[in-house]
């Protein structure tokens, strides 16, 4: 297949029909008992050389405070639905210890547990999202959580007080279970839609909180299991989860996550791209059942996975981030921001050490380094929040041997100050991408941006060399009333705001 590059890069961006508003949360993320991405990611203890607040290292709350993380999922993952909540509340010393048996069999000390998460989240000023254990748990365990959490008067909160919490905590987003189509317990959609109903039942709204449940939704493209779950429970919850992760080459040899050639980067990408599709067809199901638009749909895990750094335990899952990764999650929130009618929350895997981290952090030192994924975070915040602009796009294929995908992909969103932003990314490695771009309804007065690139496909970030991936100044769009001419440079990820 040849590539199209007779076709104008065209867009139009319809700034007088936003209709729906992107959550917040669809740029949330996720933080598992797993490997270095609590203990050591974000936990270090109260007694560590690390500086810390109350056990928490600083340096990692100020880095996602500059992202405007917006919520927070804990405890997994696996972990979520072995993960006994009372284990991790009171003394410290006096809680017992167990194993991950999911990751690595490690020892799991329960040293960051409930209050410690919900300080976590209180430092950051984010959302917590708190998955409960349906695989393994008992429905009056699950419920006491909910109870010691958000209770003013009853046993449960007793406990709290006698724990060191005096008020309740205001908690919103409540998981029942996790992947129960595998680790969560090998269900059937048929056996997990009626346990949903029956645990979600017992999680009950104490006082002024008003919880928002989330099921466990499919995996991929299983969606026979959405359409189980919401005709047999979809009356019963208002998130149904979706996890979908890019392995750029298979589950049993995924491929390094920095050595690695154009093919790879290819495959990956159009890969990223097929969250388009999942999103398009898990929708047009929960569309049968719930026209109005009612229950969200919450791509709780996402990300790219891909082998674990040689020498690094294999169930810790400790990959390095290029600027490859960056293009996934831009392009992945692009996808995003183009279904907020339906995606209510998102959660990318994982931030701090773990998958498409966000952050790496020294293994024996106090280092820490910020990912080329935090900078399209970072870029895209502007989005959060504002109200999605429809876009149409024509644009030239990006072709690798007989398959060829679109060469940009981009969204656009008007914030509450009027300001438009469009975020766009150059999937071709190393084309530049002309984009023609007419704005309706916008008066252009001025444009602005920022880009990230750098030298080559696998360009990352290192101890030593912390900043070889990070965003710069675009000067690479003009305006004239009412439209963009923009420069796309090769193998980058470009945010401009337009006023
Ligand atoms: O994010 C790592 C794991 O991937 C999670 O624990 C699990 O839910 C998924 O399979």
């Amino acid at each position: 297949m040849s590539e199209q590059n007779d076709t104008t890069n065209r867009i139009v961006i319809h700034a007088d029909r936003g209709a729906y508003q992107i959550e917040r949360a669809v740029y949330g993320h996720f933080a598992e008992h797993l490997g270095r991405c609590i203990y050591g990611g974000i936990w270090v203890g109260e007694d560590s050389a690390i500086p810390n607040t109350r056990g928490i290292r600083d340096d990692v709350v100020e880095a996602l405070r500059r992202i405007d993380i917006p919520v927070l999922r804990w405890p997994g993952g696996c972990f979520a639905d072995e993960y006994h909540w009372r284990d991790g509340v009171g003394p410290r010393q006096a809680r017992p210890t167990s194993i991950n048996t999911h990751w690595g069999g490690v020892t799991e000390t329960n040293h960051f547990g409930t209050h410690e998460f919900m300080d976590l989240c209180g430092q950051l000023g984010c959302e917590p999202y708190i998955c409960g254990n349906l695989g393994s748990g008992t429905v009056q365990e699950m419920a006491s959580w909910v109870e010691y959490l958000t209770v003013d008067g009853s046993p449960m909160a007793d406990l709290r007080r006698a724990n060191g919490r005096e008020a309740p905590w205001a908690i919103r987003f409540w998981g029942v279970g996790n992947e129960n189509w595998g680790c969560g317990g090998n269900m059937r959609a048929e056996y997990y839609a009626d346990l949903y109903r029956r645990y979600a039942t017992y999680c009950r709204d104490f006082g002024a909180n008003r919880l928002y449940k989330i099921a466990g939704g499919a995996n991929t493209d299983d969606y026979h299991w959405t359409e189980v779950l919401m005709r047999e429970a979809g009356r019963l919850m208002d998130g149904l989860s979706l996890h979908y992760y890019v392995v750029p080459g298979t589950w049993e040899s995924k491929g390094s996550s920095i050595q690695f050639g154009e093919r790879e980067w290819f495959a990956a990408l159009e890969k990223t791209l097929y969250m388009d599709e999942l999103i398009t067809r898990h929708a047009a199901i929960m569309d049968r059942y719930d026209l109005e638009k009612r229950v969200g749909l919450i791509v709780d895990e996402w990300g790219v996975w891909h082998d674990v750094l040689p020498g690094t335990n294999p169930g810790f899952l400790y990959q390095q981030n290029t600027l490859r990764d960056a293009l996934a999650a831009g392009i992945t929130l692009n996808v995003f921001n183009n279904h907020c009618d339906r995606v209510r929350m998102a959660n990318l895997a994982q931030t701090v050490n773990v998958l498409q981290a966000l952050i790496l952090t020294e293994e024996a030192g106090s280092g820490l380094i910020l990912t080329p994924t935090y900078h399209v975070f970072e870029m895209y915040r502007v989005h959060q929040g504002a109200t999605l602009l429809p876009i149409d796009i024509a644009c030239q294929t990006y072709t690798q041997d007989d398959r060829a995908i679109p060469a940009i992909s981009a969204s656009a969103s008007r914030d509450g100050e009027g300001s438009v932003h469009l975020s766009l990314c150059n999937l071709h490695p190393d084309k530049a991408v002309p984009v023609s771009c007419e704005l309706r309804g916008v008066d252009t007065q001025s444009v602005t941006g920022r880009v990230l690139t750098a030298d080559s496909i696998d360009a990352h970030n290192t101890f030593d060399q912390p900043g070889r991936v990070r965003p710069a100044a675009f000067d690479g769009a003009t305006h004239t009333p009412g439209s963009l001419e923009i420069d796309l440079p090769p193998r980058s990820v470009v945010v401009l705001k337009v006023r």
